[in-house]
């Protein structure tokens, strides 16, 4: 089936515009869903994009706006749960991982089968099992599991109370999820919170110092998306995506200094420093740098077993080679995201 009209949500955010422009210029037309327009103004000027205000938590408004769709991608994810710390913040709409990855993933997929939409392009995180320690990671794999199922006719679930297997519908969606181990380049949250702590501090004390990551480029994973869309391949799979190079955190951290010309000393913490320097930092105000539930994701190594899926015919980039650009950069986006975080926006 050829896809012309995609409905996005999360099509506001780091990826999302990334993801959005690309599919723009491939002359895709585009519905991208925000709580505010304003938080999509980049968008607002491609020509085949519409940025439509709505609550994609209202199952009958997500049911309205994907009705006439060939496709849907649902981006939205949250690292922290508004419950953290202080609750009395302007992230407070946030949500929690039940609400934002469950439930939300739940009411795409109902309102798929009721507006008669087949595909669905899913974005998880590497790492994402419903027995993982972190609560991110939890939410992350049961969503995961959820979008299996709709990608299913039928469903036999072991249902122990009701004495034997109970056969349930799924709604038969040709589904594709995706496993992205953390994501760089231009607007990221993670080299560039690194290059702003550099900036400021001349020694950093750094939990998960050791953890191991796989970044992947941003360009990539939409393009990966974007190739995936109308390729029969990819239905019923679920992708790792890492970068060419796996590093440790300290190591990244330290790149970053070399690119932006400040080297500091970095203090490694170990396991039980890290816990109560990322308990610590949840009573920070505005945006959160880091929480013990991001402690125990980093517990497991953020990188693939395999290499890139063979079905996207390109090589994703290495860091060397985009970040700094971007790190280097004093752009006004740059600016207004170091304003952003002083008025913990
Ligand atoms: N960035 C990474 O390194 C990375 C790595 C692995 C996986 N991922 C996953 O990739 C996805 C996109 O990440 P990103 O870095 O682009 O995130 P982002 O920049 O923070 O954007 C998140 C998007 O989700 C929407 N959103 C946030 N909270 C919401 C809520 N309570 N209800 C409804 N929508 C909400 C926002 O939409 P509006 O504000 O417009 O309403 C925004 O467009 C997420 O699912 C994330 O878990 C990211």
């Amino acid at each position: 089936m050829k896809i012309e009209r995609i409905c996005i949500l999360g099509g506001s955010g780091f990826v999302g515009t990334h993801l959005v422009s690309q599919l723009a210029a491939r002359g895709h037309t585009v519905r991208v869903l925000t709580h505010r327009r304003e938080a999509a103004k980049e968008l607002i000027l491609l020509p085949t994009v519409e940025v439509v205000e709505a609550d994609v938590h209202d199952q009958q408004e997500l049911i309205r706006q994907f009705r006439g769709m060939d496709a849907v991608i649902n981006l939205v994810g949250i690292l922290h749960e508004a419950r953290v710390g202080r609750v009395d913040l302007p992230s407070a709409r946030r949500g929690d991982f039940q609400k934002v990855h469950i439930e939300l993933t739940r009411k795409v997929v109902h309102a798929m089968g009721e507006a008669g939409v087949h595909r669905l392009l899913h974005m998880s995180a590497l790492g994402a099992h419903p027995n993982s320690r972190s609560a991110y990671q939890r939410s992350k794999g049961i969503a995961e599991a959820l979008v299996r199922e709709a990608g299913m006719r039928h469903v036999e679930h072991e249902n122990w109370y009701l004495n034997g297997p109970k056969l349930i519908h799924g709604y038969g969606l040709d589904v594709t999820i995706f496993r992205p181990s953390v994501i760089f380049g231009r607007g990221d949250a993670f080299l560039s919170m690194f290059a702003r702590l550099l900036k400021m501090f001349p020694v950093l004390p750094l939990a998960g110092a050791a953890a191991r990551f796989a970044p992947v480029h941003v360009g990539d994973v939409a393009r990966a998306f974007a190739d995936s869309l109308a390729n029969v391949a990819t239905h019923g799979q679920t992708y790792d995506l890492c970068g060419p190079r796996a590093y440790s955190l300290q190591e990244l951290v330290s790149y970053v200094g070399e690119v932006i010309g400040k080297r500091r000393s970095i203090l490694p913490l170990g396991k039980w420093a890290s816990y109560f320097q990322a308990w610590a930092m949840e009573f920070k105000p505005g945006r959160k740098l880091m929480t013990r539930d991001n402690h125990f994701a980093m517990l497991v190594d953020n990188v693939c077993s395999s290499g890139w899926p063979s079905v996207f015919d390109f090589q994703p980039a290495a860091l060397e080679a985009v970040a700094p650009e971007y790190l280097r950069a004093d752009t006004p986006r740059a600016r207004y995201e170091g304003y952003r975080e002083g008025a913990h926006r």
